[in-house]
């Protein structure tokens, strides 16, 4: 459903992206491992339609998107979760998800339903400020609002960032929930969850690919991961 074929990315004259491939099909599970620095987020933008890659192609259900504007490949049925885990913290967790319905026309009671469906608890939270969730809740919010609108892709950057190992379960249960019913290409520095969870996953260094790893074995092998960056 999204194939990425050899793309170059830079800011200014920093080429940050170096003959860059994967693919993501449907109903799949994709990861992407990388040190800091690597160019995780750089490739998630650059699908996304953030940063304009400078050759090769990415195409989503067989189209080209490459030259579409942000606002239309997330139409085209592509949600981006950003790292900054910011949600619009004076608003209340529905007015959240006011936001996110109305572009797409669904109803405020449907995108409700939608993230309820992930994560049940959400319902105590409706009438809090967003921001007095905690770091996990507020992930799972940004989380359950990109999946308002049935979107066929989600881009995630980096879910466990920054949080609790009992809060990391967490993710790990609301994106074991969501397996196999969208796809998913997810950033993430946790090799563990890695392990648990991918299906396939691409390790990144120096803003190269240097290894895509399908074997399961292999993938819960993290000391064998490790030594790819
Ligand atoms: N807006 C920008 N302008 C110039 N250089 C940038 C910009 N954003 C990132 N970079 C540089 O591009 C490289 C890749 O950054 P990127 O944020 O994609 O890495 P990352 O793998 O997501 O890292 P992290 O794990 O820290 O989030 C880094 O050298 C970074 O300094
Ligand atoms: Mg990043």
């Amino acid at each position: 459903m999204l194939s990425v074929t050899n793309i170059d990315a830079s800011y200014g004259h920093a080429k940050v992206l170096h003959d860059i491939s994967l693919e993501v099909n449907s109903g799949e599970m994709v990861f992407i491992a990388g040190r800091n620095g690597a160019g995780k987020t750089t490739l998630l933008k650059s699908i996304a339609g953030f940063l304009k890659p400078s050759t090769g192609s990415i195409t989503f259900d067989g189209k080209s998107i490459m030259e579409l504007p942000a606002e239309k490949i997330a139409l085209s049925g592509i949600r981006y979760v950003f790292q900054d885990k910011r949600v619009f913290s004076q608003l209340t967790v529905k007015e959240n998800l006011e936001i996110a319905a109305y572009p797409v026309k669904v109803s405020i009671a449907d995108a409700i339903g939608r993230v309820v469906s992930i994560y049940p608890k959400i319902e105590k939270f409706l009438n809090l400020r967003a921001g007095t969730l905690s770091g996990g809740q507020r992930q799972i919010l940004l989380i359950g609002r990109a999946l308002i609108g049935d979107p066929k892709l989600l881009l995630i950057d980096e879910p466990t960032e920054g949080l609790a190992a009992g809060t990391i379960n967490d993710i790990l249960n609301v994106l074991s929930s969501m397996k196999g019913k969208v796809s998913m290409l997810i950033v993430e520095q946790n090799l563990s969850v890695v392990g648990m969870l991918a299906d396939k996953v691409y390790m990144m260094k120096e803003g190269k690919i240097v290894q895509e790893v399908t074997d399961k074995a292999q993938m819960n092998n993290k000391i064998q991961l490790e030594q790819c960056l």
